[in-house]
């Protein structure tokens, strides 16, 4: 706006300033022509009149005069000025040569500035009337348009401040509803929307979504966008958590029977009458799967649950006989392992956070039981706990062969199993090579728990050091 307000007042001002100084030269013009008559036939040639209101403010016009005689003598020289001077020979030097053309050129003259000055030829009278050189000073034409200019130019940058400054804060006023578009679209950037039951989305306020402006186009447009979001993310939510009660259902319902296998093989097995070898090995077989099959089944089910954000409990759990406990299981289970404990110095500085105990228990089974079966006997596995800046931090360490490093990365992922030909558990009874009870959900459950209590799992390991972190943030 403001250059385009430079552009248009330049022009304007050159247009009206050339305007005016070729009228006013004009009107000079006219004057020298009288006055140069007058000085050619007036008696005696005296000096041109005041030049009828252009003349000096304190009486005298300023305007020179040079009569010369036929022969180039000068008849009369002089300055219509109020304190009477006269010319210098220079200056009447310079009007002298001033070409006889009847036209008016400017002249600089010597100490006096610019003359507009017409040299007027010998009258009809003849050569014998000699030749009249009037001169009117420029100044009263440059005068006021000098005087114009500079107020045209004070005017114009005046008008660009003005207009630049109002119309910066018109337009700050006039697009401050679109900050509020833009503010409620930042807000909703803000929001989770990627995973879970999301909530209601802000909406721009109405007062900005009136359809007559730019910015209540947004607004409104923005608004039916959010709509729109909105109910994908509410079919989105709606499927997932059909899929998720499926999963939830299917687990809970597979129990039983997997159940009735079991309890059926196992009583089959135990009773009084021999069976065939290959019987009771295929008996065996029924029963082994069957307990992997209601492994599985259970991982489901508890993922399913965890996924659902199903309300955990929410009570203070000291994590140190909760170690304590699991480390001794394993033992029990595993017991071709060295297993080792190490809890705080300081008893008294407990590591207690506030959570569901049943499932924090489940965390350290899993990664206890991840360390007696994909390692060798022999393994030392270390189980610690230590308080740190206002998180208990739990270890699971252990100096086996460590995760081939293809399956690191996604080792927390669902059905991610690695490939356990090193693990204790194969061959002799025939098992898939994954061993028995492996579903590939243990480490998943455990990342699932420990994010629901607000915490984080990580993961190094290299051939001699596995070590699993698990942070959790004290109660
Ligand atoms: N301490 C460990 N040492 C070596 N490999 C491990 C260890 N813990 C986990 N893994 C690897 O990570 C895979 C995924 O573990 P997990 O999710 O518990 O499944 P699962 O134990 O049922 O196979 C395992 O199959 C195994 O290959
Ligand atoms: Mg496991």
């Amino acid at each position: 706006m403001t250059v385009l307000l430079a552009v248009v007042f330049t022009v304007v001002a050159w247009l009206t300033t050339f305007q005016l100084r070729e009228y006013m030269q004009g009107g000079l013009d006219d004057k020298l022509h009288g006055a140069a008559m007058a000085s050619l036939n007036g008696p005696g040639g005296g000096p041109a009149g005041d030049g009828g209101g252009l003349g000096h403010p304190h009486g005298g016009s300023g305007a020179v005069t040079v009569v010369l005689n036929a022969d180039g003598s000068v008849r009369y020289s002089g300055i219509d000025s109020f304190n009477s001077q006269s010319l210098t020979g220079a200056e009447i030097t310079a009007l002298e040569a001033t070409p006889v053309s009847g036209e008016a050129s400017t002249v600089d003259l010597p100490t006096l500035g610019e003359y507009r000055v017409l040299s007027m030829p010998p009258g009809p009278e003849g050569p014998g009337a000699g030749r009249a050189i009037v001169g009117l000073p420029e100044s009263t034409v440059t005068g006021p348009i000098d005087n114009l200019i500079a107020t045209e130019a004070v005017l114009g940058v005046a008008a660009m401040f003005l207009v630049g400054f109002a119309g910066f804060a018109l337009v700050r006023v006039s697009l401050r509803p679109l900050d509020r578009v833009a503010a409620t679209a930042a807000r909703i950037a803000k929001e989770p929307l990627d995973r879970g039951e999301v909530g209601r989305l802000a909406r721009v306020p109405t007062v900005d979504t009136d359809p007559r402006t730019e910015s209540g186009l947004v607004g409104a447009a923005l608004n039916r966008m959010i709509d729109h979001v909105s109910a994908a993310l509410e079919a989105r939510h709606a499927s997932e958590t059909r899929v998720r009660q499926f999963v939830a259902d299917a687990s809970h319902e597979l129990r039983t029977p997997l159940a009735s296998i079991k309890g059926y093989a196992e009583l089959t097995r135990r009773s009084k009458e021999t069976v065939p070898p290959d019987t009771a090995y295929a008996l065996g077989r029924v029963e082994s799967e069957a307990t992997r099959m209601t492994a599985l089944v259970e991982d489901l089910l508890l993922l399913a649950r965890l996924d659902a954000g199903r309300e955990l409990d929410r009570e203070p759990v000291d994590l140190a006989p909760l170690v304590v406990d699991a480390v001794r299981d394993a033992h029990a289970a595993v017991p071709d392992h060295k297993w080792e404990v190490r809890l705080p110095d300081d008893p008294e500085a407990g590591a207690e956070v506030t959570g569901d105990e049943h499932r924090l228990h489940q965390v350290l089974v899993n990664l206890l039981a991840n360390a007696g079966k994909h390692t060798p006997p022999g393994t030392v596995v270390t189980a610690s706990l230590a308080v740190e800046n206002g998180h208990a931090l739990l270890t699971v360490a252990d100096d086996g062969p460590g995760i081939p490093p293809d399956l690191l990365p996604t080792v927390f992922e669902r059905f991610a199993r690695g490939d356990t030909s090193r693990a204790r558990a194969v061959g002799s009874t025939g098992e898939r090579s994954t061993g028995p009870g492996s579903t590939g959900l243990g480490l998943a459950i455990v990342a699932a728990v420990v994010a629901s209590h607000g915490g984080d799992v990580r993961v190094t390991s290299v051939p001699g050091e596995t070590v699993f972190a698990v942070r959790l943030p004290l109660a």
